[in-house]
Order: structure tokens, then sequence, then C-alpha cells
């Protein structure tokens, strides 16, 4: 496995390969690799002849205050886990190859109406620098295949939305969230938790189960956001939302609707912002 930080060695990598007729699978990450990474890159394994994997803490995505700077930026220790699972290239890209024209000047990528609700309202701007780096590794890389988590479950809708409105050649593929033993969704932010708060953090996949078991019992889903909120602030959370939505464009579902829905939490534990999802029906 080869690690390259520039785009022309990363295309004379995937010339070489394309010229040999194999296919090519992308599992874009920011790093800092868990089992919920490598989930994805056994994923793409499976659709692609060859899989690149990139690393690139992306600063566009972070708002003023967020975890941009103390991000933890771990790539040898995720070279080591990506070569164990059978990844062929790693693109780790510097913050100018990414950016050549500046954070400040670039193009930007922005999906309307899909984006203003949830992680969009509680994190202005976030979608649009998301929406932006995928775009922009999605051109570098051109792959037939691209793997994301369902734990960031608006921004795979995001990338599907934006795929398909700028008709770009790649298909987008989902792997579901992995716990760890107690629940809790894998994620690089769960190391920020003190301990009493890691505790506490598993609380938030119980309250998605409890909306599940309150939505089956008749309550309407403004009842049910009501109950997770006030479970979580009992809990010790500052929700920024719970909240029962239609999963394939994430508005609010009607009262009478039972098929196609999704509960989504995001809840801050002291200074760390947990995020988590369950689809329902
Ligand atoms: O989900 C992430 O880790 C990031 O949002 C992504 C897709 C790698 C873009 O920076």
């Amino acid at each position: 496995m080869q690690t390259v930080t520039e785009v022309k060695a990363l295309r004379a990598m995937v010339r070489g390969w394309r010229g040999k007729g194999e296919s090519v699978g992308l599992v874009p990450t920011m790093g800092n690799l868990h089992e919920g990474h490598y989930s994805l890159l056994k994923q793409a394994r499976v659709h692609c002849d060859r899989v690149v994997a990139s690393v690139f803490v992306n600063p566009t995505q972070f708002g003023p205050g967020e975890d941009f700077e103390r991000y933890p930026r771990t790539l040898a220790q995720d070279q080591a886990g990506l070569a164990e699972h059978g990844c062929d290239l790693v693109f780790a890209p510097s913050v100018e190859t990414m950016y050549p024209f500046g954070l400040y000047d670039t193009v930007h990528v922005t999906v309307p109406r899909l984006t203003k609700s949830l992680e969009g309202a509680h994190r202005p701007g976030h979608f649009d620098g998301m929406s932006t780096v995928v775009c922009k590794l999605f051109n570098i890389v051109q792959p037939d295949v691209a793997v994301f988590g369902q734990k960031d479950f608006q921004q795979l809708r995001v990338i599907e939305r934006f795929v398909r409105d700028l008709g770009l050649p790649v298909v987008v593929l989902s792997a579901p969230i992995v716990r760890e033993a107690d629940g809790l969704a894998m994620s690089s932010r769960n190391q920020y938790l003190s301990t009493e708060q890691r505790r506490i953090a598993p609380q938030i996949q119980r309250t998605l189960e409890g909306m599940r078991e309150q939505l089956t019992q008749g309550k309407t889903p403004a009842q049910v956001s009501a109950w997770a909120v006030d479970r979580l602030e009992k809990a010790g959370f500052d929700p920024d939302y719970a909240v029962v939505r239609r999963s394939e464009d994430l508005a609010e579902p009607a009262p009478d609707e039972r098929s196609g829905r999704v509960a989504l939490i995001a809840a801050r534990l002291g200074d760390t912002r947990l995020i988590d999802n369950l689809l329902l029906d």
C-alpha cells in the first residue's frame, strides 16, 4: 500500500489500474480511523478491484469554535490500519493541494433545502464545506463507487443529492453504523469524552430505541421528540435535536405516515457533540 499527497501521483496510480480494466472504490475519511471506517473499506472491496482511502481533515466543514484544531491527526496509525484492511492507496493531501485558491476563494458545492435543517441548522456552512471537499475528491480520484457511513445520515443524503443533481458518474453506497459493545456509535469524537461522559453516552442509542418504542405505541412524532429531549436532558445531555424524519428526504413525516422513517439525535456532553440515528420502519 502506497501513500500519495499529490493529485498527479494519485492520478498516475489510478490510470495504471484503469489501463488494466480494474474498477476503483473511494472511502473518504478525516483519519483517526476505527472499525466504522474499516467497515466502509470492506464494503468498497466487495464492489471494486482497487480501493483508495483519503485522509484529510477538511477545514471548510468546521465552523468557528468547532474542533478543527484539536481533531485527532494520526496518519501513521491510520496507514497501518488501512494496510491491514486491504487498502491499495492512501491519498493524504495538504490543505494547499485541496484548496489551490485558498479556503475563501474556492468554488462551493451547495445543496439547498436538504441542508437547512438538523445538522445544517446547528452547524451553518458545514454541509457546503463537506459537499465541496467530497466533490473535489470525486473529481480527483474519479471512483466508480464511494462508500459513506450511515451514522452521518444527513451527510449521506446530501452527497446522494449532489451526485444526482450534478450527474457525477459515481455510485454512492452506504454502510450500517458500527457500535461499541454498549451501543455507542463509533466516532473519532468519542475519545474527547471523560470517563463519566463515556458512561452516559450510550443513552443516545437507548433513547433512539425508546423513540421507536413510543412510535409503536401510537405516539406522534412531536410527542416522541418531546419525550426524547426530556430523557436526554435528564441523562445529562444538552440535546440539539431528537426528531423523527422521513429517511428519504429528511422532511417531517405526516402524522399517519408509518413507513420509511428515521429517528435522529444530536446532543452535547460537555464540549463533545455526538450524533446518532436509527432507521425505524
Ligand atoms: O464523514 C467524514 O468523515 C467527512 O465528512 C468526509 C466525508 C470525509 C468529508 O470530509
